[in-house]
């Protein structure tokens, strides 16, 4: 798979990323038992792996911690995996009862949690450094100071060796730059064909309609400028795709299967390769355990698609024709 170097690092991830939050997890299926899961887990990343995908996406908060554990079972069948692959992980939201039972759901981005975190996902993974550390969702209490101290003592005690934020803004990357010195180099965002919002953002620009806000206006554009890798979270959006149950859905199927069909490539791999065509490099993090999916998304990597098809896919997803 041919792969892209993150900006100032000197990570060369594969284009695709396998996201691990599916791990260890029994969400829309069939119950598993812990051995089940675990062996599932290995699986799925052997499925990764032998697709060529070389970095693997995290959060402290998967599976409440258990999709980090899973993985760390990879370990066992290959020895000297660790630094043949890139790991990252998430930390900044916090569940209901953690610590205390009147504990709320909550953000954050203090010193203390975000240190802590760290030294938690690192047991986890059973691994002795993190490559990236994203935090994963806005905190409106954050300090920047705070995240800056946090961020040097973990570099500097090499626990992490780079950082970055997921689902945030550019004035929100900036707010964290008054103060963070090290170099923010990933924004993970939900981008997907039915949730083009920040692509969309750019095109109606000055328009009335459609009215609704989006938020999120100009961040892909801030993060080209800033030379900071997007990464696409839920890219193939969860599968929705394929509910076809009203109009728009239908036609929307209707134009990736005629695209599929076309280049001779699997449904997954249009999807996926929607994201892969924009300029601003956009890595999509996929989440299936099935390791069929796996491979057939993969199948993107070597699938060009023309601005024509781009754009037929754009306005399907959009649900209408552009301004
Ligand atoms: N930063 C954030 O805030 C954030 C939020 C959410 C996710 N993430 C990251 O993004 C990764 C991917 O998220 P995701 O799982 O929502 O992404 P996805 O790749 O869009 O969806 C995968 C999910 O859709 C299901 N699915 C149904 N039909 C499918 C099909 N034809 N092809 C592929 N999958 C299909 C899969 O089930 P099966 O496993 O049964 O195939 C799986 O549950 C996560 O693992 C995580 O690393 C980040």
């Amino acid at each position: 798979m041919q792969t892209q170097k993150i900006l100032n690092t000197d990570l060369n991830p594969t284009r695709i990323i396998y996201g691990c939050m599916n791990l260890g997890n029994n969400r829309n299926r069939a119950e598993l038992s812990e051995s089940e899961m675990k062996r599932e887990a290995v699986k799925t990343i052997n499925a990764a792996l032998e697709q060529g995908i070389n970095m693997f996406d995290h959060a402290d908060i998967y599976g409440r911690g258990k999709s980090e554990e899973m993985f760390s079972e990879i370990w066992k069948e290959h020895p000297g995996l660790r630094d043949k692959i890139i790991l990252q992980s998430k930390c900044g939201i916090r569940f209901t009862g953690d610590p205390t039972p009147d504990a709320p759901h909550r953000f954050d981005f203090s010193y203390e949690h975000i240190k802590n975190s760290v030294d938690e996902i690192l047991k986890r993974l059973k691994t002795e450094y993190l490559d990236i550390l994203l935090l994963h969702r806005p905190d409106p209490l954050v300090e920047p100071e705070e995240v800056a101290k946090a961020f040097d003592e973990l570099h500097q005690i090499g626990k992490v060796k780079y950082f970055g934020v997921s689902n945030h803004t550019g004035f929100q990357i900036d707010l964290l730059k008054k103060f963070v010195d090290q170099p923010l180099v990933v924004n993970q965002l939900e981008i997907n064909l039915i949730h083009s919002d920040l692509i969309n953002a750019g095109v109606i620009t000055n328009q009335r309609k459609p009215v609704e806000f989006i938020r999120g206006e100009g961040t892909l554009e801030y993060c080209r400028l800033h030379d900071i890798t997007i990464q696409a979270w839920s890219p193939l959006a969860v599968g929705a795709f394929e509910n076809i149950n009203d109009d728009f859905s239908k036609n929307l199927s209707t134009v990736i299967l005629e695209i599929a069909k076309n280049k001779n490539v699997s449904v997954e791999a249009v999807i996926a390769a929607w994201l892969l065509k924009h300029p601003a490099k956009i890595q999509p993090v996929i989440g299936t355990r099935r390791p069929e999916k796996i491979k057939a998304i993969c199948q993107a990597d070597s699938l060009e698609l023309s601005r024509y098809e781009w754009y037929k896919l754009f306005i399907a997803g959009r649900g209408e024709d552009l301004p």
